[in-house]
């Protein structure tokens, strides 16, 4: 592998990444929350990781307009051909330097607790899930039952930075 460099997105970044992330997710339908809005409105706070001229990894995050000292991860994604080879790290580091340097202490990110990449990735980064009032064991991890809609269970990660 090349080496990898970071940079911001860019609007023409969306066309490649809403194409790609539903083979990234291994087949689940997800390309919707990808909208191009993301690559118009939050690339301040989003990254784009290359090898060579190819995207192999992205993140898309903001820091919340009602909570000045939180960040908020919307996704996050690499190539399949780059996995386990401290990518994903490298781009929440990135993000967590970031935010940081703009007043940020805490950041939160919500995953399907079926998703158990995500859920072992979020705990190696040092996330722990909400376990309070509401939540349930989905999966083996505390989860909100129907958090975002009806069937739509999610973990609630968090750590401070
Ligand atoms: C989750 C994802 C971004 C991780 O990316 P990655 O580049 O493989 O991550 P890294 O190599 O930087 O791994 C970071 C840590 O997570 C852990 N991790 C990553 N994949 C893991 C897996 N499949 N099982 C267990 N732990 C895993 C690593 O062990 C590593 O811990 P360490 O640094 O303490 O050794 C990647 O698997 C992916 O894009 N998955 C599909 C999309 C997705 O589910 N995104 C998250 C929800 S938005």
């Amino acid at each position: 592998m090349s080496e990898i460099r970071l940079r911001r997105p860019i609007e023409a970044d969306h066309r490649f990444l809403v194409g790609s992330v539903d083979d990234w997710w291994g087949g689940r339908k997800l390309h919707m929350l990808l909208p191009r809005l993301w690559f118009q409105h939050f690339t301040g706070t989003s990254w784009i990781a290359e090898d060579g001229d190819r995207i192999v990894g992205f993140l898309v995050g903001f820091i919340s307009p009602d909570r000045p000292d939180e960040a908020y991860i919307h996704m996050v994604g690499t190539d399949p051909n780059h996995r386990t080879a401290g990518l994903g790290r490298t781009l929440y580091e990135r993000f967590f330097d970031d935010v940081r340097a703009r007043g940020v202490r805490r950041v939160t990110a919500i995953t399907w607790p079926g998703n158990r990449t995500s859920v072992a990735f979020h705990r190696a980064m040092g996330f722990s899930p909400a376990d309070g009032g509401g939540t349930q064991n989905l999966y083996g991890t505390p989860a909100y039952p129907d958090y975002d809609a009806e069937g739509d269970d999610r973990v609630v990660f968090s750590r401070e930075i």
